[in-house]
């Protein structure tokens, strides 16, 4: 067993494997045990009088969840749509669309396979073309992103697909502006911001897209399956859930038609949503505020690319400024085809050996349209620069031998 580097002093709040150096918190996010220990105290309340909790309580608790949400991302509580995950809540704006045979759906070769593969369905279905453009990685300013979405638009283009962050370059796309060029042109923006509460300051009403979708169980590290899709009022009329709830029926004078809707889509486990406040107030309170929190873990993103490029000898391949809490190195050698080739199912056998020889979890992907064999580093509140060190001097042992 190698020596391994030491997390922070805000390790103990969570229960990863002290075995492992965990860099890679932008896959899963991880939940600390305060927050599980609040989610807890909310099943124990459901499971000892279900039909109480569910025919009255939650209702309500979901509508204090939602408040905090609404504060903490910035925008109006109203358009908030909980749901378990990005990957649902995008399938559920391309199920409200009305695409028409001929019409573009715009994506790009930085989005995840999931989202690209629910609306190229969605386009096979109705006649119409997903049109992906290339934005180079490597990327050299925020103008090479939108150059080269807006030189992928046509008068056909009727909905773009832009991550607010990526996942495998960890780019922070320049929404605002892509939203004020594409709506001039009357083209629907649907923003993935899976990973963007928590690594960035959000204010997702100023974004001014169409659609914005969400993950919670990331960076906000509220419980797993906590996700949220905000509707833009222009959209929110008759805009509804993959599956009808069994509410949807009443007529409630009471309450909005869409969050009668959206609250209730069967019986599941609503307690992930109820530990999102304090899932907020924890994490908000471990460096004094989030603002704290977030520039503590962009600095330590900033400082572990550094460290890994260093000892690589390569040039980081984004600006600073399009960085949050993660960054992507590019490693030498060729980036595989997705789909697990190495014998562990990692896609890269390089990850395999940094976690099986070198007790160290972080993705080496690829962005196949490019060639570019990618290493992800995450930056969350248990993780130090010794770790990065550590993992700069096993990157360089492992690809000297390659
Ligand atoms: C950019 C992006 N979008 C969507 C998703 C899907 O998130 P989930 O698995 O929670 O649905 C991910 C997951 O990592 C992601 O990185």
């Amino acid at each position: 067993m190698p020596t391994l580097p030491n997390p922070s002093t805000h390790a103990h709040h969570w229960r990863i494997d002290p075995d492992i150096v965990f860099l890679n918190h932008g896959s899963y996010g991880a939940c600390p045990l305060p927050v599980l220990e609040a989610q807890r105290r909310y099943r124990d309340r459901m499971e000892r009088e279900l039909v109480r909790f569910f025919m009255l309580d939650v209702e309500g608790m979901l509508d204090t969840a939602r408040d905090a949400l609404a504060a903490f991302v910035g925008c109006d509580a109203e358009g908030i749509a909980f749901l378990p995950n990005v990957t649902q809540a995008v399938a559920t704006v391309i199920d409200n669309l009305e695409l028409n045979p001929g019409d573009e759906i715009l994506v790009n070769d930085h989005e995840y396979s999931a989202c690209i593969s629910t609306f190229g369905r969605a386009a096979k279905r109705a006649g119409a073309n997903v049109v992906r453009a290339t934005i180079p990685f490597p990327t050299k300013s925020s103008d090479d992103i939108y150059n080269a979405v807006m030189n992928a638009v046509t008068d056909r283009t009727r909905i773009v697909l832009l991550s607010h962050i990526t996942s495998p370059t960890a780019l922070v796309f320049p929404v605002d502006r892509l939203v004020v060029a594409l709506r001039a042109k009357g083209i629907e923006v649907l923003l993935d911001g899976a990973h963007a509460p928590g690594q960035i300051d959000l204010d997702v009403r100023a974004t001014n897209a169409h659609y914005y979708a969400a993950n919670l169980h990331k960076w906000p590290c509220c419980p797993k399956g906590s996700a949220f899709l905000w509707v833009h009022p222009e959209r929110r009329e008759g805009f509804e859930p993959l599956a009808l709830s069994a509410r949807a029926h009443l007529d409630r004078p009471d309450r909005d038609r869409f969050r009668c809707l959206f609250d209730y889509i069967g019986t599941d486990d609503y307690t992930r949503f109820l530990a999102v406040p304090d899932a907020l107030e924890f994490m908000g309170s471990l460096e004094g505020s989030w603002d704290a929190l977030r520039a503590r873990n962009h600095a330590l993103a900033l400082q572990g690319r550094t460290i890994i490029c260093d000892a690589l000898g390569c040039e980081p391949a984004t600006p600073d400024d399009l960085v949050g809490s993660m960054a992507t190195i590019v490693v030498p050698g060729v980036g595989l085809a997705s789909g697990g080739t190495s014998p562990g199912g990692y896609e890269d056998p390089l990850q395999e050996r940094l976690v099986e020889d070198h007790k160290i979890q972080v993705p080496v992907w690829s962005l196949p349209s490019q060639g570019r064999r990618l290493l992800r580093i995450s930056a969350q509140a248990y993780n130090t620069a010794e770790q990065y060190e550590y993992l700069a001097r096993a990157l360089k042992q492992e690809l000297s031998r390659e």
